[in-house]
């Protein structure tokens, strides 16, 4: 279970999908969910769906979130929105190096860093995203991988500036494939990553840094990822899309 300093988050990345009205199905359903949830809820939807989804989830409680930003505040970047755009669209937080992004779109771990420099600057809340291979775990590198993406991503900036930042550890093997990692795993990568937490910035910064899973987390394997003591949230895709999200975000605290 999650300590006091840091409240669970349910989170719904909703990917490349869903129409306007779609979405407004869904946070129509999210917002009704909202007063029996176990935590912070957010959804992170498509550029696109932003404003409508904002209007529905006004005052509700459930946080507005993007799935990708530019590092660059403004320019000639065609087919980029950046971090005050995002902003000001009414976004309070943004993804930031999901393993989409780094595999599918380059994202390195220096971009990463950039982008969350720029996250920070336009006031939202970054939910930095790290997670090995399979390749990777099978050849015994999960450590060393985990490591730098949390250093290299971090770089730079004082606890104070990262004191909203959210990790998602979010081993590639498990996003999308139905193979969740185990509880045991889960939590074994968890204290991994705060203890990187507290090389960079110390105890305390470590102690109230909330890390979430994300991997094929559904509503039967939610509580068991929940009970475990560095497991501070989940960050879920195919499931935010169905009613099963609902389920999600009322997880039964162990
Ligand atoms: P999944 O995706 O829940 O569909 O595995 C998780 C994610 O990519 O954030």
């Amino acid at each position: 279970m999650a300590s006091n300093l840091r409240r669970p988050l349910l989170a719904g990345n909703w990917k490349m999908n869903l129409t306007l009205a779609q979405s407004v199905e869904l946070a129509k359903l999210v917002a009704g969910g909202a007063n029996s949830a176990s935590g912070e809820v957010a959804v992170f939807v498509p550029a696109t769906a932003i404003t409508v989804v904002g209007e529905i989830l006004k005052g509700t409680g459930v946080r507005l979130g993007a799935q990708n930003g530019h590092f660059e505040a403004s320019g000639a970047y065609t087919g980029e929105i950046s971090m005050p755009m995002i902003a000001d669209a009414g976004c309070a937080m943004v993804l930031i190096g999901h393993s989409e992004r780094r595999k599918l779109f380059g994202d390195t771990d220096a971009w990463i860093n950039k982008k969350l420099g720029a996250a920070l600057k336009a006031g939202l809340t970054p939910v930095v995203c790290v997670g090995e291979t399979l390749e990777e775990r099978e050849s015994q590198k999960t450590w060393r991988v985990l490591e730098t993406q949390v250093a290299e991503g971090l770089k730079g900036f004082a606890p104070a500036d990262l004191a909203k930042v959210v990790i998602a550890y979010e081993p590639v093997w498990a996003i999308g494939t139905g193979k969740t990692a185990t509880p045991a795993q889960a939590q074994e990568a968890h204290l991994f990553i705060r203890a990187q937490l507290k090389k960079i910035h110390g105890d305390g910064f470590a102690a109230g840094t909330r890390i979430l899973y994300g991997g094929s987390v559904t509503a039967e394997n939610v509580d068991s990822l929940m009970a475990q003591a560095d497991v501070d949230g989940a960050l879920v895709g195919g499931a935010s899309l169905k009613k099963d999200f609902l389920r999600i975000m009322g997880f039964q605290k162990a």
